[in-house]
């Protein structure tokens, strides 16, 4: 177990951004954030995670396959990290790519859903009205998984930030804005009143890549205190 927490594995969130902080384009409609530099470092980060997890929204607008692209990486990689979908209610479509055979996969669903799934795939139910994430990364850990990585969507990222089940944030900054009404930003859910309910963070690196700007982050109670102090 590698994150700070020795009864769950590291969980890095990455995603890719607009300049005002859009994770896609009106009504979520998919977009092509990270330019081919940024790829790679994905990729690379995918390679060497043992899981990689998304929300049953992005497996809905954007039918991910979750696979390592050994053509990005210009070097063979080990075993192909296993998928989890967090759907409460067991929509993903029998015709997702999350649900093809090239690589294994988990659907983690609340306790009640009976939705069921091909053989190869691996069901794991908990919590009463969505998937609980604290369980699931429990669940994981047990399994030999030691480090997760959440790509998206909005939702599932806000519940992990929320939830302090987070170890860094990667965000990929493109040059371009997107703005709108209901272009979905980094994080949805919850709304925030006040600086008692924002996320502190602390920058760990900031660096250009490509055209764009790669931005690390962890988690920090402090900064936000630090800031409405000011
Ligand atoms: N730019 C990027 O890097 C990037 C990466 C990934 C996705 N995206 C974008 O993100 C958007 C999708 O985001 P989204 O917020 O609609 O969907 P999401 O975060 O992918 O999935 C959210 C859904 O997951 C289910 N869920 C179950 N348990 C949950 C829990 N504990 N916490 C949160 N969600 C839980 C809920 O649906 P149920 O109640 O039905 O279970 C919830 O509505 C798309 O536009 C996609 O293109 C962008």
């Amino acid at each position: 177990m590698v994150s700070g927490d020795p009864a769950r594995p590291r969980v890095i969130v990455n995603c890719a951004v607009s300049v005002d902080g859009r994770l896609a384009y009106a009504q979520g409609r998919r977009a092509h954030l990270s330019g081919p530099e940024d790829l790679k470092r994905v990729h690379a980060l995918r390679a060497e995670s043992d899981a990689i997890l998304v929300g049953i929204g992005t497996v809905l607008l954007d039918d991910p396959s979750l696979r390592v692209k050994p053509e990005l990486l210009g070097a063979t990689h080990g075993g192909a990290p296993l998928r989890v979908v967090v759907d409460s209610r067991g929509r993903t479509p029998a015709g997702a790519r999350v649900l093809d055979a090239f690589a294994p996969t988990l659907v983690a669903t609340a306790g009640a859903c009976d939705r069921e799934f091909p053989s190869h795939v691996e069901v794991l139910r908990s919590g009463v009205n969505e998937v609980d994430l604290g369980r699931l990364l429990a669940h994981l850990a047990t399994r030999g998984v030691r480090s997760v990585m959440v790509e998206g969507g909005a939702r599932v990222i806000a519940s992990f930030v929320r939830g302090g089940l987070v170890d860094r944030l990667y965000v990929y900054v493109a040059p371009v804005l997107i703005g709108g009404t209901t272009a979905p930003s980094l994080m949805l859910g919850p709304e925030c009143p006040g600086p008692e309910s924002a996320v502190g963070l602390t920058v760990e690196s900031a660096e250009r890549l490509g055209a764009g700007t790669l931005l690390r982050y962890r988690p920090s109670p402090h900064a936000v205190a630090a800031h409405a102090a000011q």
